[in-house]
């Protein structure tokens, strides 16, 4: 084969003995001639774009871990590729058996290795400068490679002499993620990456199988939505599911087919090296279903040639009729993130107890009943690679309960995008990801809010990322919402944000002087004692807190385990140490703090019936109840007048 006359390189176009050795000198004249090409042929823009809004300069709105591949200055990256370096991965075909998941074996060896030297994860195998992508503005020169790795570990990081020897080997988890991998080793740290060798491209066998199923509910109580994600376009299959009762004949419900462009991104890192194909999202809405009834369901393709491509099975328990008295279990939390199995560098650091959060979960899957994750899902900030290893890591929980999120700040902000903050903290997603991954039962999934119900309990869930003020489209829904439940029916009255619009002990909240996102209480505060919230639950800060039932900010009631009789306060409470760095909290006394805890956990809400809530904080790392309350109570005690909140009455009789 000859690469003569080729604009860009492509490894697909190696042989095998040179994409695994990198040995050939007239192929590294071709990649310098690829640089000189790339360099003359206008893509100098890109590189203006990054600097101006991308990943040097993006950092966190809360100085709290950074997205590790936003440390790796890969538009800077150049070719130095070593006669004498070479580097392996095995095997060469993953999940041959059907698997998702598979260990790959890197070996490599460089004769002037340094502890700085790294390896990435590149998918698709390819990069190269015809990736790049055209932006306005000046390049000081044209980057080699514009997309991120979607993982990379240090050279060093299972061989701790590499640095003497030059040979060491590496363990990677690779999950199907619709594309073929290459594994590529640098020298020159993560600022200035010199590409020394690549290996061949690794696959799975059928890199465009139905993956990743995640529930959520409809916008009725009977209805079921799973959303999944493929490497099939619809013209290429037809997405269904195929479901019914366990152990009765199934049958089959269409499925709606979504993607999203670069081009529907915001700004850098997501539009620029972050920018990784999301391949296609479905979602099939499985509707008139019995309560309380198991049902078994997959995902499938059925390709022009009649058969159709299956995924593996999985069952689900439908929600109850909403109202109905039974025991009903909720899972709350926020912030949990993701983190990776096989250690990846600083993955396991970015949100430390992520891992710790989703297996204390998953080993408690058979005792509660729906989940909330009320913000900050992977924190990918840009890097979309990142949102297929999320909906891999959680699968095990959203696949079978339903997996209800809200919008949170690094799923939305972006400044000029319309987000309330106008910080980057989404990395240029600016929603989109979050809004096309995740079915929520919103009239409009651009704009995160939405109820749902689940027995006797009604969420609101608001989004913290739009507006919520008093005269904005959103306050009007939220008192909607609030004023649109029967109490008889459904007591049980929770609201939601990703942000802390109530109250929270977090030091930095504490040093802007409100406790709280500014303007929270002011504007949202007539509507829990309105409509007599139980509860409010928080995310953002990532730590536990639990205040005492407040009206009109002060403390209601003495009592700290257990509440009865009227509503007369609303419980506010952070939840957002479902996995990210922990934040600290304020040394001043805040009067109305009942409990604090600085680590990762979760809350787990159990109504016995329509009298009587368990309230219980659970930490992920043993899944022990640290903090509980309940409460116990009858339909007068929610119509009871209290304080000066009761509906206006007339003299006549
Ligand atoms: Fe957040």
């Amino acid at each position: 084969m000859t690469y003569k006359g080729k604009k860009h390189f492509s490894l697909k176009d190696m042989p095998k003995q040179e994409m695994t050795t990198m040995k050939n000198l007239s192929f590294f004249l071709l990649l310098v001639s690829a640089i000189f090409v790339h360099t003359v042929s206008g893509h100098d823009s890109f590189y203006s774009r990054l600097l101006n809004n991308g990943i040097e300069n993006h950092r966190p709105h809360v100085p709290i871990g950074e997205q590790p591949l936003a440390k790796i200055a890969i538009h800077k990256a150049v070719i130095a590729l070593h006669k004498s370096a070479y580097i392996h991965a095995n095997p060469f075909i993953l999940g041959s058996k059907g698997e998702d998941t598979e260990w790959v074996n890197i070996k490599f060896e460089y004769p002037e290795p340094t502890n700085d030297d790294w390896v990435g994860v590149f998918s698709p195998a390819k990069f190269n400068a015809s990736d790049c992508y055209p932006e306005t503005g000046n390049w000081p020169e044209a980057p080699y490679i514009c997309t991120a790795p979607i993982k990379y570990k240090f050279a060093n990081h299972s061989t701790a002499d590499y640095v003497n020897t030059g040979k060491a080997t590496l363990s990677f988890q690779i999950i199907n993620q619709r594309a073929d991998f290459s594994f590529a080793l640098f020298t020159g740290g993560l600022e200035n990456p010199k590409l020394v060798a690549v290996t061949n491209p690794i696959s799975f066998a059928n890199p465009k199988a139905p993956l990743y199923p995640r529930l959520a509910h409809g916008k009725a109580w009977d209805e079921m939505t799973v959303t999944w994600t493929s490497g099939y376009n619809i013209d290429e299959a037809t997405p269904l599911v195929e479901w019914g009762w366990k152990g009765h004949i199934k049958k089959l419900s269409p499925a709606g087919t979504l993607t999203f462009t670069r081009g529907s991104m915001c700004g850098a890192p997501a539009r620029t090296v972050g920018w990784r194909d999301p391949g296609f999202i479905h979602t099939s809405f499985l509707k008139d279903l019995w309560p309380n009834t198991i049902y078994e369901y997959r995902m499938g393709h059925m390709l022009k040639n009649g058969s159709t491509i299956w995924s593996k099975s999985y069952s689900f328990k439908s929600s109850p009729y909403p109202g109905q008295d039974s025991l009903q279990r909720v899972i709350i939390f926020g912030d949990m993130g993701k983190a990776e199995r096989d250690g990846s560098n600083e993955y396991s650091s970015y949100q430390p107890g992520s891992l710790i959060t989703t297996d204390q979960l998953i080993k408690d899957l058979d005792n509660y009943d729906i989940v909330f994750h009320i913000g900050d899902l992977p924190y990918a900030n840009g890097f979309l690679s990142q949102w297929d290893q999320f909906t891999k890591q959680v699968e095990p929980i959203s696949s079978v309960k339903p997996y209800m999120i809200a919008s949170g700040n690094h799923e939305r902000d972006y400044p000029n995008t319309g987000s309330f903050y106008n910080t980057p903290d989404s990395g240029g997603e600016c929603g989109v990801p979050a809004e096309t991954m995740y079915y929520v039962p919103a009239e409009n999934r651009a704009k995160f809010w939405y109820s749902t119900d689940y027995g006797m309990f009604h969420f609101c869930i608001a989004d913290s990322e739009h507006d919520w003020r008093e005269g904005s489209e959103q306050y009007a829904w939220i008192e909607k919402c609030l004023a649109s439940v029967d109490r008889n029916k459904q007591p049980w009255l929770i609201f939601s944000a990703h942000r802390v619009l109530g109250y929270s002990s977090n030091d930095w909240l504490a040093n802007e002087g409100a406790f709280e996102e500014p303007m929270g209480r002011a504007h949202l505060q007539k509507l829990w004692q309105k409509y007599k919230v139980d509860i409010a639950f928080y995310g953002h800060v990532h730590n536990y807190e639990r205040s005492c039932p407040i009206y009109q900010n002060q403390c209601v009631n003495s009592e700290i385990s257990h509440y009865s009789g009227t509503v007369n306060g609303t419980i506010h409470v952070v939840v957002g140490g479902g996995g990210s760095h922990l934040s600290e909290f304020t040394k001043i006394n805040t009067f109305w703090s009942l409990y604090k805890d600085h680590d990762w956990g979760f809350v787990k809400l159990t109504a016995f019936n329509h009298s009587s809530l368990l309230f219980e904080y659970k930490k992920s790392a043993d899944g022990e109840v640290y903090d509980s309350f309940t409460i116990s109570r009858e339909y007068r005690d929610v119509l009871a007048c209290v304080h000066d909140g009761c509906e206006a009455t007339t003299l006549a009789t």
